[in-house]
């Protein structure tokens, strides 16, 4: 019994001593992978690890030794926790975060703001729905007859060169609508006069790309149709959108031009001014930059319409809104609209 004794008693001490340095051992560990962690717990947490198996052999240490044993091992078992728990906090965010003031902003808040051309439109769309136009939209892909035939610009005419068309490859009758005039189609085959629309959208050409000209752009028609509607009307209300638009004092002309669609047409030139060496290069020359096309609805397009050209007539417009924002802003180059480089975007954040 003695020796017995003895025997449980030097086993005892040795156990003691190998958790002991088990324990310093494992105090010095420097985890610092997931990796690493892995292991740790596989070698010393889990049920085949080390803490288990000295748990095991715990049953065989006699009872009044019992108590120093089980203290050395419950040591051990914190000195392992602490390492993980350790290891937690200084890889786990939430722990982190939780640590940290809760009432700190985590992230700063940056506020998106509107595109340039957006604010264009908007300011468009307000100054003309002051005057009594209502929104009317259109699809971005068009078929033939809204984007050309029904516009008095049947196959083979040659105004159809005017615009370099987007063609869908699989379906070569539909295409990426060249212009919104489609949109007056689409309305005045739906809707009776009297008409008063404004249809902004994304419009496609064919273009080389340069500083003045993308395959993809924006524009604003604008639709009224009435009885007795004049080329008076027309005028009057462009040039009560350029003096709200551009100031006051603005002034325009009109200079006779052609569309298809109306009759007769003009082009709409804004008074820029020939102060400095800049408007010499912008109005080349001139003074004078041009803003949208326009004209009296032809009775053709009417008809196609199934609207009285005998009662009925009407003014068309149409501008390019990257054009009007290039003029607003003074931006000489149309690509700076699709780049989405923030410090181009930015410069607008003040504005609604
Ligand atoms: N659709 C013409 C263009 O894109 C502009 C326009 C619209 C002209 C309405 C006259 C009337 O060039």
């Amino acid at each position: 019994m003695c020796c017995d004794q003895s025997k449980y008693t030097q086993n005892n001490t040795s156990v003691i001593k190998k958790i002991n340095e088990i324990a310093s051992f494992v105090e010095g560990l420097n985890l610092k992978t997931h990796e690493e962690l892995e292991d740790f717990k596989s070698k010393y947490k889990n049920k085949s690890g080390v803490l288990n198996s000295l748990f095991n052999e715990f049953k065989n240490i006699p009872n009044n030794e019992k108590k120093e044993v089980g203290k050395a091992l419950n040591d051990l078992k914190n000195t392992i926790n602490k390492k993980l728990n350790s290891f937690e906090a200084n890889n786990t965010t939430t722990q982190e975060t939780i640590s940290d003031d809760l009432t700190k902003n985590t992230l700063s808040n940056s506020i998106g703001s509107c595109h340039p051309l957006s604010l264009v439109e908007n300011q468009i769309i307000k100054i003309f729905s002051s005057i009594g136009f209502n929104l009317s939209e259109g699809p971005e892909i068009e078929d033939d007859w809204h984007n050309f035939t029904a516009l008095n610009t049947p196959e083979d005419h040659p105004a159809r060169d005017m615009q370099d068309t987007f063609f869908v490859q699989t379906n070569p009758s539909k295409l990426l609508r060249s212009h919104t005039s489609s949109v007056q189609i689409r309305h005045m085959t739906e809707n009776n006069p009297p008409i008063r629309i404004l249809s902004p959208g994304r419009v496609y050409r064919n273009e080389a790309i340069s500083s003045r000209a993308h395959c993809l752009f924006h524009q604003i028609e604008g639709l009224y149709i009435d009885k007795n509607v004049s080329f008076a009307d027309l005028k009057k209300t462009l040039l009560f959108f350029a003096k709200s638009f551009f100031g006051e004092k603005s002034k325009i002309r009109l200079r006779p031009s052609y569309f298809p669609f109306t009759e007769p047409s003009a082009e709409v030139d804004v008074y820029w001014g020939l102060k400095t060496e800049s408007d010499y290069r912008i109005t080349k020359g001139t003074g004078w930059l041009e803003i949208m096309g326009c004209g009296m609805v032809d009775p053709n397009v009417l008809k196609n319409c199934n609207i009285d050209q005998e009662k009925y007539s009407g003014y068309a417009f149409g501008m390019g809104i990257e054009r009007i924002a290039m003029l607003k802003y003074k931006v000489d180059d149309i690509r700076v609209f699709y780049e989405n480089d923030i410090r181009f975007l930015n410069q607008f954040s003040a504005q609604l």
